[in-house]
């Protein structure tokens, strides 16, 4: 395709960088994993990071350290990537799937009160496309009941609520590096990241085998740890966060000029900065645009074309159950390319062959 979906960073600073930890024989537990946590702490505004081997590993540790298990229900939407709750099944316990706002996506906040009951441990906000979840009222929800509040933040590096960058808000943040990401490794990676250092302490501990000295393992834990090469070609990546989140949003303002009257654009909350990790519009007749965008070399995604308790090996641990605006929307999304590399002229030119097509 001549217009990438996505499109990663690399150059020369990141090559050096691979060939010196190469050199360096340092491989894991090192310098560079350290200060990649520090900096990704610090950029975000919380106390602590850890990195991990993926999105995935990182929702993983969080549910375990949290004590999720079995018997235990966590509230997630359903219009998300399915490792939202796999984790927590793998530890045993249940998702509770709660419908979306159609504004942002996110989860709807009526649908959550509904759905505690006195099993609930955790609510998992996901920040989805980039857009942060309505945090505030969900804080107060989990407060009220005395359960977790979870960031799944993976695709919202530099995304902000009120000011402050998303990781603020729950108890605990998971962040992912995989290719197609904000910010990326060269690889796959993950982060944990919060203000409660007990939680990231012990999610550290269970990262590295459950270790508390080098032969002493209190805990059973893990092999989630992240390679010392990809921790550095992080740190880099993580230096160019704030231009590339902006340029995001400056294609979205272009997009948004030029399809507003014709499709359904993102909304953008006033109190928000959006991550755009992708630019989703809705359309009636999504497959035709699909097919039309790609013969004139435009590539194009779904964000999710099946509902995780659709997934055929999710519906059988759920009850029955609809989800009436996750269950409309997912077949009339659909995701433009949207990279920090594309020139306004790109844009345009992508939007002009979106604008014929429902004009035709
Ligand atoms: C919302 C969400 N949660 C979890 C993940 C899992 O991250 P990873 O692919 O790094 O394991 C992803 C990304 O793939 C995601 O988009």
């Amino acid at each position: 395709m001549k217009y990438n979906l996505v499109e990663m960073y690399v150059d020369d600073e990141i090559r050096e960088k691979a060939i010196d930890v190469i050199n360096s024989k340092r491989y894991i537990k090192g310098p560079e994993s350290k200060a990649f946590e520090r900096e990704f702490a610090d950029y975000l505004g919380v106390k602590g990071a850890v990195t991990t081997s993926s999105g995935t590993t990182a929702l993983h540790l969080i549910y375990y350290a949290l004590g999720i298990g079995r018997g235990d229900e966590i509230i997630a939407p359903s219009h998300t990537f399915i490792a939202t709750v796999s984790p927590a099944i793998h530890l045993g316990a249940r998702p509770v799937f709660a419908d979306i706002k159609e504004d942002t996506y996110n989860i709807d906040l009526e649908d959550v009160r509904k759905k505690i009951t006195e099993r609930t441990k955790a609510i998992v906000a996901v920040h989805l496309y980039g857009h942060p979840a309505e945090m505030k009222a969900l804080r107060e929800i989990a407060d009220e009941h005395g359960i977790y509040l979870v960031e799944d933040a993976c695709q919202a590096h530099g995304a902000e609520y009120y000011g402050k960058r998303v990781a603020n808000f729950g108890d605990i943040a998971a962040f992912s590096f995989f290719p197609s990401k904000v910010m990326t490794v060269a690889g796959d990676g993950g982060m944990v990241a919060g203000n409660n250092e007990e939680i990231l302490e012990r999610i550290a501990m269970l990262r590295d085998q459950g270790r508390t000295t080098k032969y002493e393992h209190t805990a059973l834990g893990f092999n989630f740890r992240m390679s010392e090469i990809l921790a550095g070609i992080g740190r880099i990546q993580l230096k160019h966060l704030d231009e590339w989140v902006e340029r995001r949003n400056e294609i979205a303002r272009i997009y948004g000029e030029m399809l507003k009257d014709e499709v359904i654009i993102p909304e953008i909350k006033s109190y928000v900065r959006h991550a755009f990790y992708v630019y989703t519009i809705r359309v009636k007749d999504r497959e035709t645009l699909r097919e039309y965008l790609h013969k004139n070399d435009i590539g194009t995604g779904i964000y999710y074309p099946i509902p995780v308790h659709l997934q055929p090996i999710i519906k059988g641990i759920v009850k029955h159950l609809e989800l009436p605006i996750t269950e409309r929307i997912v077949d009339e999304i659909i995701s433009l390319p949207m990279h920090p590399f594309m020139s306004d002229e790109d844009v345009e030119y992508i939007a002009s062959k979106v604008l014929e097509f429902v004009r035709r």
